[in-house]
């Protein structure tokens, strides 16, 4: 049994990316796949940070695109790992758009992703427990278990399909 607990802030982590044309579609706006890629990685970072382990993507949920970034504009991405299992993580990811002139930032996109720390030998291994410090977090923490309900259910109905 894996006793250490860490803050969420070991794992916070924060990127910005300029949104260059070639991440862009006809209408100037950033490919959705290009936003789930920056996710992917800084998520990764963040449970790396918290496991001090390789980490693989298990799932990734509660992606909700809620505005686009356009061709100049600064994509902020903060990832934090919000709650723990015993090999795996939750890691809340949220990444905002700041406008270059204006300064005006607004929230583009929010997800939750899982990310299982592995050995050398690709095996999950334990992880440190994570402590939620920011209200957000707190929030997020307490719900955890529902979700992971949720998810395991989706990943028995998507092996059914197969
Ligand atoms: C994720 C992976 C390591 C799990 O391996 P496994 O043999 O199922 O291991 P376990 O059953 O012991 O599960 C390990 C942990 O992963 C979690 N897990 C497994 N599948 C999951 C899923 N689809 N979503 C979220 N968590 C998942 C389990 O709940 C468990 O968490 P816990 O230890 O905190 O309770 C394995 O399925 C894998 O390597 N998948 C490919 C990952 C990858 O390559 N990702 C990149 C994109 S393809």
């Amino acid at each position: 049994m894996y006793k250490e607990q860490l803050p969420a802030g070991v794992s916070r982590t924060i990127q910005s990316r300029l949104v260059l044309p070639p991440d862009t579609n006809h209408m100037g706006t950033i490919f959705g796949g290009t936003v789930l890629a920056y996710i992917d990685e800084i998520a990764a970072i963040a449970a790396m940070k918290h496991s001090r382990h390789a980490v693989v993507t298990a799932s990734i949920d509660n992606v909700n695109f809620l505005s686009s970034a356009k061709v100049g504009d600064i994509l902020i991405l903060e990832g934090v790992v919000i709650s723990t299992g015993r090999t795996s993580m939750e890691v809340y990811v949220k990444a905002e758009c700041q406008h270059i002139e204006s300064g005006t930032r607004s929230l583009t996109t929010t997800a939750i992703l899982s990310m299982v720390a592995v050995d050398t030998e690709g095996r999950p291994t334990p992880v440190a427990s994570v402590v939620p410090e920011t209200e957000n977090e707190k929030r997020l923490f307490e719900n955890a278990q529902e979700r992971k309900e949720r998810r395991m259910k989706a990943n028995e109905y998507a092996k059914e399909l197969c």
